[in-house]
């Protein structure tokens, strides 16, 4: 039976990886039926808001989309779409694997990362106020009840991928109420998992470490601010922002998206990589129990990367995005399914 999924493309160069993303997955041959929707700005303008109430009717009654991204305006406009789609859908847990490519040329061989986000508040929830002309105030949430739920995801996935170590990253020398009771969470989460080692770092000491030394860390847990900033510095270790796939996922729910924003310095230009999004729908066939086909389609992308037959300009190449995705449809056609 065909798997029915919510299709986003999305604004700037949304629009050309999930074309691509779902030539390759077409070409393939995995039974999608999928459902479009739109979000985003051309939807703002036309309806006056960029996330109608159809398209998360969509994801909850197909319980899987894939997202391309969707731009926020800077200082005024509307809310970010991205933020109100984990947040009302409860999608808590972001997962963003970060791995070392084969024929990328990046500072690092051998990255192999799991990025885990908190995604439901910090200061991610909105909630901001002029205290009086000059002054603001924006609100940072940690509860425990969404500290303690994304550490026992982030454990349970380390152990189900039989991964060694979790490091909580905080800035609770400072915070000391809000990152200090994120920790106490993560703490009392992380005595239910002695097999997994367990540490903690400052989230400024981290960045430096991880740009000179990634291969210490392999489970990063983060509350929803350092997650964003941590995990793109995560990307550039392996090679950019467009090479690293992401997922939402809630208890009976995911929206799978890249990790990279509307980039639009590049957009409409058929200039963009669409590997994020590829990997991003891999995870997707994952989750949907395809593990075959991810495995297969994976292949493909990688014998691809490999060759140098087909790279966009991000990886120094001058294929278009749609060229790049022919290549690995290609390629995924000589690889029967088994
Ligand atoms: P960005 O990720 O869009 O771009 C940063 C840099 O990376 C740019 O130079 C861009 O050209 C490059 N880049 C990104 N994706 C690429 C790809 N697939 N192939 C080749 N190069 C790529 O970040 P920026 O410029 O800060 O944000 C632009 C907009 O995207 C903003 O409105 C932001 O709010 C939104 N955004 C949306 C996200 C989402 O939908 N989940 C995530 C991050 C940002």
């Amino acid at each position: 039976m065909a798997h029915r999924i919510t299709l986003i493309p999305g604004d700037g160069i949304g629009p050309e990886v999930t074309a691509a993303v779902v030539h390759v997955l077409d070409r393939a041959g995995v039974d999608i039926e999928w459902e479009p929707e739109e979000a985003g700005a051309a939807v703002a303008q036309r309806e006056g808001k960029p996330l109608p109430r159809r398209v998360l009717d969509s994801i909850t009654r197909n319980r899987v989309a894939l997202k391309g991204p969707i731009g926020t305006p800077v200082g005024s406009g509307f809310p970010s779409v991205n933020v109100e789609v984990r947040r009302s859908l409860d999608l808590y847990a972001n997962l963003r694997p970060v791995l070392s490519l084969p024929g990328i040329e990046s500072r690092y061989d051998g990255v192999d990362l799991i990025v885990v986000r908190e995604n439901t508040e910090d200061l991610y929830s909105g909630l901001e106020h002029q205290v009086v002309p000059g002054v603001v105030e924006s609100l940072k949430i940690i509860t425990s009840k969404a500290s303690k739920r994304i550490a026992r995801f982030a454990f349970s996935c380390a152990t189900r991928h039989r991964r060694r170590k979790v490091t909580a990253v905080h800035k609770a020398n400072i915070m000391k109420l809000g990152d200090g009771l994120f920790l106490d969470s993560v703490r009392a989460v992380a005595g239910d998992f002695p097999a997994i080692e367990y540490d903690e770092r400052i989230v400024d000491a981290t960045c430096m470490h991880l740009v000179i030394d990634p291969g210490r860390f392999d489970v990063l847990l983060l509350p929803n601010l350092y997650g964003d900033i941590v995990s793109d510095l995560c990307a550039g270790l392996v090679g950019g922002l467009g090479l690293v796939p992401s997922a939402n996922l809630g208890d009976d729910m995911a929206v799978f998206e890249a990790v990279h924003g509307t980039a639009p310095d590049i957009a409409g230009r058929q200039l963009a990589n669409p590997t994020a999004l590829l990997l991003s729908a891999l995870l997707m066939l994952r989750y949907l129990d395809e593990d075959e086909q991810a495995a297969r389609i994976l292949a493909a992308l990688e014998q691809v990367l490999a060759s140098g037959e087909a790279r966009t300009p991000d990886l120094g190449g001058d294929a278009t995005t749609q060229e790049f995705a022919d290549a690995i449809s290609r390629q995924v056609e000589t690889t029967a399914p088994r």
